[in-house]
């Protein structure tokens, strides 16, 4: 056999016993069915699901510390009660009430942002708050007192003192692209 050949074969040998190896270290420390998620029972059992406790921190709107956004143009979360303004149907959102453009100065709440008064895929300019942001709900959410189920290192970094209390995802979205 030509030396070249010889070679190739043998370093084909040893990845396929390494593979078998790889294959019997990943049997032996197979995972249980209880470890995977963060609910810690069996996959299929519902009845033992046990939720953590978190306390919803809001009170009624205008009362109530802002948290500092998640990151920079994060959706910020929503620092009042929830409490009769659920659920947002086609024929009524409570949010609207306190913080279209229209209304937010007389309200003393911080309007909805240029971003959701146009489609970002297209750049169209919308009067009124448009489809794709109608259901608040489906990005912002209630502050909790609520610990991380999973360590994260993760720290945000703002790049001026005031984008971690306000947005301006319209003015910088095409950053580095024009
Ligand atoms: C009665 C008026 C009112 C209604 C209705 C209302 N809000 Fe608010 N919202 C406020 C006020 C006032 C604040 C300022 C924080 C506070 O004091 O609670 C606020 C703050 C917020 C913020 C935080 C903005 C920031 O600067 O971080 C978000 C997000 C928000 N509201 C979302 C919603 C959503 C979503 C709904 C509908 C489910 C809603 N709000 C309904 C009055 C209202
Ligand atoms: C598709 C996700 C999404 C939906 C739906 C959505 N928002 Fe937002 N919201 C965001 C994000 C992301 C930001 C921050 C970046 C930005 O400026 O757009 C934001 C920012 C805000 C802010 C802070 C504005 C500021 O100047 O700092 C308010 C208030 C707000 N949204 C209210 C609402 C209300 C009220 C609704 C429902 C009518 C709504 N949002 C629906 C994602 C969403």
């Amino acid at each position: 056999m030509k030396k070249g050949l010889q070679n190739i074969l043998l370093s084909a040998t040893a990845a396929l016993v390494l593979a078998a190896c790889n294959l019997s270290t990943a049997q032996n420390s197979a995972v249980e069915d209880t470890q995977i998620g963060l609910r810690n029972v069996e996959l299929k059992d519902e009845a033992n699901v046990k939720n953590p406790l978190i306390t919803w921190k809001g009170d009624l709107p205008g009362s109530n510390e802002v948290f500092e956004r998640s990151y920079e143009n994060a959706p910020p979360l929503i620092p009042h009660s929830l409490d009769g303004l659920l659920p947002i149907t086609l024929e009524s959102n409570a949010c609207l009430t306190c913080h279209t453009i229209e209304v937010a100065k007389e309200m003393g709440t911080i309007p909805a942002p240029q971003s959701h008064y146009m489609y970002l895929s297209t750049g169209k300019k919308t009067k009124e708050i448009n489809t794709e942001r109608f259901n608040c709900v489906q990005c912002h959410v209630p502050q909790a007192n609520a610990e991380p189920l999973v360590k994260n290192n993760f720290k945000a970094d703002f790049r001026n003192t005031e984008s971690n209390r306000t947005s301006n995802l319209v003015d910088v979205l095409n950053q580095g692209i024009k």
